[in-house]
């Protein structure tokens, strides 16, 4: 749009006509190619604006040397002009609001709602339970406090047992006046429920457990005093370790995809007899070595093994305080495996994140990255 203020050179009626129609022609011409609001509230600003408006100039430049007769029909000119550019103005409204549906306006922009996702842990903990409600397994959950008996004893880690030093424990404050087993506790691992479900539950039993976890570890990039895990348990005649080992295998074909490998190296858990560690074949590499597996070609994600009968025995203790007789986790009938694994390691894992601390930051930029 211009600025230039035009040279009136003579105030005779005609020159007057011409001078104006010149003017008359910039606007119909602006006007007819104004798209945006926007656009339109600067064509509005250009002639109409109080201080700077181009019809407030002109008619300051023209009216300052005309002479007294000029004066009126020199007004009328303005008028005129002015009506136009409000009319041009009026004109956009009303297209404008016959966009107007019941009051609203469909033609301005919608404020953009943004849906929520679920947090990548748990998105991942949802991709580990779905595989193995794909294998006949549901779901069971338990309290993060937990009693002594529950975390530790039944799970066949008596009191002052070394094994208890590997689950640096948060214990509950004012808990020394209680029976050691009712003391509480954070829970250090999903394991616990696995006994809640037994007591609760005859054989067979095919359940995965996710949940938070709390251990007395300092934080770095891979630990965090608070962290999730998945735990699964199956009992049930004639469970073997062949049936563990191809359950797990199948799982990580599953999550990591079917070129993944697994191999079982022996372990120790006093719930399980024999206990095993399970590595996959690293998912970056595909087994040939990298930084990722520390030049291994594996990768070590879970812990699993059979469950020891003193397990059984310390359930079948329980549910025998409320039916005598009861003879449901007898171990020369029945055997089980169960699992644990961390969520963490898997999410990171899966989406290449080095630091895990991201997962807790709450850190926008961190979380859009998974919508
Ligand atoms: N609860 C064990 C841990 O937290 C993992 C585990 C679960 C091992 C089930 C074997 C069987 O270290």
């Amino acid at each position: 749009m211009t600025d230039t203020i035009p040279q009136l050179n003579s105030y005779d009626p005609s020159a007057l006509d011409q001078a104006f129609a010149t003017l008359s022609e910039e606007v119909r011409q602006q006007s007819g190619s104004l798209k945006t609001s926007e656009e339109q509230e600067a064509f509005r600003l250009h002639w109409l604006g109080r201080k700077q408006g181009r019809l407030k100039l002109i008619s300051e430049a023209w009216l300052k040397s005309a002479p007294a007769e000029a004066r009126k029909p020199l007004g009328m000119q303005f008028n005129q002009l002015k009506q136009q550019i409000e009319q041009a103005l009026e004109a956009l409204a009303a297209t404008k609001s016959s966009a107007t549906v019941q009051g609203i306006d469909i033609s301005l922009p919608g404020s953009a709602r943004r849906p929520g996702i679920p947090h990548p842990l748990l998105s991942t903990m949802h991709e580990v339970v779905r595989v193995f409600h794909q294998l006949g397994y549901s779901t069971n959950l338990g309290p993060q406090v937990e009693s002594d008996f529950y975390n530790f004893e039944a799970l066949n880690f008596p009191p002052n047992h070394p094994a208890r030093d590997t689950q640096d424990t948060l214990q509950i404050a004012g808990q020394q006046v209680r029976p050691s087993r009712d003391r509480l506790l954070m829970r250090t691992h999903t394991s616990p429920v696995q006994i809640r479900t037994m007591i609760a539950q005859t054989p067979p039993v095919r359940i995965v457990i996710p949940g938070k976890v709390h251990r007395n570890d300092a934080a770095d990039a891979t630990h965090s005093p608070i962290f999730h895990q998945i735990e699964g348990l199956c009992v049930d005649t004639n469970i073997t370790f062949s049936d563990l080992k191809g359950t797990l295998d199948h799982a990580m074909k599953a999550l990591f995809g079917s070129a993944v490998k697994t191999r079982f190296f022996p372990s120790f858990f006093p719930f399980t007899e024999p206990s095993a560690d399970v590595q996959i074949s690293c998912i970056f590499c595909g087994g040939s070595g990298c930084r990722k597996c520390k030049h291994s070609g594996w990768i070590e994600l879970l812990g699993c093994g059979m469950v020891d009968p003193a397990v059984f025995a310390a359930v079948t203790a329980e549910r025998r305080k409320i039916d005598p007789a009861d003879d449901a986790y007898n171990p020369a009938r029945i055997s089980g495996f169960a699992f644990g694994m961390g969520v963490e390691r898997i999410a990171m894992m899966l989406h290449g994140v080095s630091d895990i601390g991201h997962f807790y930051s709450g850190d926008m930029r961190f979380l859009e990255q998974f919508a």
